[in-house]
């Protein structure tokens, strides 16, 4: 299927919800805002609550005005874009209740319908069966789901296969907003539209990567949710193994969804199975006590509202993670990710290994290591460190390591950087599904982490604690030094 008219009827399930009104909105009015959801594009929200119209349109516009910059508020974007919003009550599991929904669909054959899912997976199914049974769906829908999609391989196999009952593959667009991200997506503009880099990118050049996903902000609230997924399920599953997989995936014959995710579903299938044994050498596993972020005393993980007291979830998680394949043999992949780290960073390093030969100084031998550095967020940008001659009639030959700098935000005309559900959004609209998860990605992936994470249940240990403010236990640290590596912001 291909969506070729840009408008659409956009139906967002959970329209109420966080994700809804923090992300979904805010997105839809800033593609509103470019003029880039075409003029008869509604956006039906559907709840349980019992709204009309002009309420739910008060709703979302609280939320603008709370999401949104001011100055990106634009008076006359906003009134075009609560044009096109309205709202459907219904009651998700119930199938008569989906009757009204189909009366405010524009019922044309061809008309683009977008059926968002962002309420708990459990029910995709339910919803999926209840739109076919109520007529809702025509030959051009789809739907977008939102992740987690599942606790493990079986669960989500399950759930994917309820969806799968009413929409093919090509219907489906999961979502990893990893993936939206303007810098995620330039990694595949980095890597193989540049010959420099593509030459390079291989066991030969390259002695370790490391990609940290570290927040400042602790579970926000969700203890519920976050106590049954852990920081395994909730980022290493899903962005962390996408990171490494458009890291570390060969170049695919072009840039169609299906060559982009054939490559990436090779790199999870030729990662190393990690051993009950590897447990103690290649992860670390963590959770944060109280302490300082940004100077503020923070309460710790097990002190959090809600905290259940037998809890034996982590929050941070380091991981070595090896590719076997040819391209990869020996590169250790650092993945490090945690809540409650001393600040926001998403940040992939690629260490270049040493020249053969070291005919400088000895005592800067340490020095010798090219790094580039792709800043995902925030300051996004590039930078690559090099070595140069220090200036000056009295340095002889000294060296000095310097770094050549691209930040995204000063380099482009245009500094706004869109939110990776933008994109996201308006991939969907446009019907292009290469930044969406494949079913057998989803499945490769729980398959690596499953084994992970069954050894954990059976040393049933409690994660190592590292203070809020810090980098994770030092355990963490040590797993790079017994390597003779250290983490980037420690070099
Ligand atoms: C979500 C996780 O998928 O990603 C959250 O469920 C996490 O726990 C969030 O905070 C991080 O996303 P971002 O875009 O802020 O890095």
């Amino acid at each position: 299927m291909s969506i070729v008219n840009t408008s659409s009827d956009i139906v967002i399930f959970g329209a109420m919800g966080d994700l809804a009104q923090r992300k979904l909105i805010p997105a839809l009015f800033q593609l509103e805002s470019a003029e880039l959801l075409g003029q008869d594009t509604r956006i039906i929200g559907v709840a349980r609550h019992d709204e009309d119209n002009d309420s739910f349109c008060n709703i979302c516009e609280a939320s603008l005005n709370k999401f949104v910059k001011t100055h990106e508020l634009e008076a006359e974007a906003l009134t075009r874009f609560l044009a096109k919003v309205e709202y459907c009550p219904v009651n998700f599991t119930e199938a008569d209740s989906y009757q009204e929904l189909k009366n405010s669909l524009d019922m044309s054959a061809e008309r683009a319908r977008i059926f968002y899912y962002a309420t708990p997976a459990s029910i995709y199914g339910s919803i999926s069966k209840n739109l076919t049974k109520s007529n809702c769906i025509n030959t051009n829908s789809c739907v977008v789901l939102e992740k987690p999609i599942g606790h493990n391989l079986r669960s989500s196999n399950e759930v994917n296969d309820q969806v799968a009952e009413y929409f093919d593959e090509t219907q489906i667009y999961r979502i990893d907003h990893y993936l939206g991200k303007e810098t995620v997506q330039n990694l595949i503009a980095l890597r193989f539209a540049n010959p420099l880099f593509g030459s390079q990118w291989n066991q030969s050049h390259i002695s370790h990567v490391e990609i940290t996903v570290a927040e400042k902000v602790g579970i926000e609230g969700r203890w519920g949710y976050f106590d049954k997924a852990g920081q395994m399920r909730d980022m290493v599953q899903n962005h962390l193994l996408q990171l490494l997989c458009l890291t570390a995936m060969d170049p695919p014959d072009d840039l169609s969804a299906d060559m982009i995710r054939n490559e990436k579903v090779k790199v999870l299938k030729a990662l190393r199975p990690i051993s009950a044994e590897m447990c103690n050498t290649h992860v670390v596993r963590g959770r944060y006590t109280k302490g300082l972020v940004e100077g503020n005393p923070v309460p710790g993980y097990m002190d959090e509202e809600g905290a259940n007291p037998d809890s034996n979830t982590e929050t941070f998680v380091s991981i070595k993670a090896e590719i076997n394949n040819w391209r990869w043999a020996g590169v250790p992949f650092y993945l490090r990710t945690g809540k409650r780290l001393p600040e926001k960073l998403s940040q992939i390093t690629i260490h270049f290994k040493p020249q053969p030969h070291f005919i400088f100084d000895e005592s800067q031998r340490h020095l010798a290591q090219n790094k580039l550095i792709i800043r995902l967020q925030p300051e996004e940008g590039i930078s690559l460190q090099i070595l140069n001659k220090d200036h000056g009639l009295n340095k002889g030959m000294r060296l000095r390591s310097e770094s050549l700098n691209l930040n995204f935000s000063q380099s482009f005309e245009q500094n706004r950087i869109p939110d990776a559900y933008e994109r996201l959004l308006l991939e969907v609209i446009q019907g292009n599904q290469y930044l969406f998860v494949r079913r057998d990605e989803v499945e490769h992936a729980w398959n690596w982490c499953d084994q992970l994470m069954e050894h954990w249940k059976h040393e049933n240990k409690a994660p190592l604690p590292y203070a809020a403010g810090s980098w994770g236990p030092k355990a963490a640290d040590l797993m790079l030094i017994k390597d003779g590596n250290s983490w980037y912001e420690d070099q």
